[in-house]
């Protein structure tokens, strides 16, 4: 399989996807692997987030709350992009499970022409992967967890491409590939081995 080993080819334009979904949709997962398989820098905002912060996710929410954790959050996003372009590299962004249902921010994306993949498995999955993981502060219960879901869905369907994540991370990579979204700016399509699925 041919490969660009580099994401810094100087006479290719820097490409970023987002990965966008709810928590447990295996943003953080599918991103690291599908960057690994095209040398591209992985991104993950919830760590930008952190960092900005100088706080882990759970004590952003319980000491500065959510409004303010949001604001953090949609800063980093512009941050994350402007330092890609800057940097002329290719980056898979992982998006904060709700970073993308935030007011304006599809349309934020789209107008700066970055492709939006919206990772989405059964709920019967998201609560399954949210259940055993900690430092979730939106995870409560499952009705409280059904609800916001239910509410983010029309942000969620405003994306590009959706995937089902449930399987395994290597076929979603795959499957995310032959969307045939990814080129090397040379009219080639780049590690994509299939036609785009029509
Ligand atoms: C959030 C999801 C989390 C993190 C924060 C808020 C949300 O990201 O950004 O806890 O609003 O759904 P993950 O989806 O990566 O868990």
């Amino acid at each position: 399989m041919a490969q660009n080993p580099s994401s810094r080819t100087p006479a290719s334009r820097p490409q970023i996807l987002c990965l966008a979904g709810f928590m447990g949709s295996g943003k953080t997962t599918i991103g690291t692997l599908l960057a690994r398989q095209l040398a591209w820098r992985f991104v993950d905002l919830d760590d930008r987030i952190e960092e900005a912060a100088g706080l882990p996710i759970p004590e952003i929410f319980e000491r500065l709350g959510e409004p303010a954790f949001r604001q953090v959050e949609a800063d980093q996003l512009r941050a994350a992009l402007g330092r890609a372009s800057e940097s002329k590299e290719s980056m898979v962004l992982a998006l904060g499970g709700g970073t993308y249902a935030q007011a304006g921010a599809p349309e934020f994306l789209r107008a700066s022409g970055i492709p939006v993949i919206w990772l989405n498995p059964s709920i019967a999955v998201l609560l399954a992967r949210c259940m055993t993981m900690t430092g979730r502060p939106l995870f409560r219960d499952e009705a409280t967890f059904r609800a916001l879901y239910a509410q983010r869905l029309p942000s969620y369907q405003q994306a590009d491409h959706r995937v089902d994540s449930s399987g395994q991370p290597a076929q979603v990579v795959a499957e995310i590939l032959r969307f045939g979204i990814i080129s090397t700016g040379h009219n080639e399509t780049h590690l994509v081995v299939d036609k785009p699925q029509p």
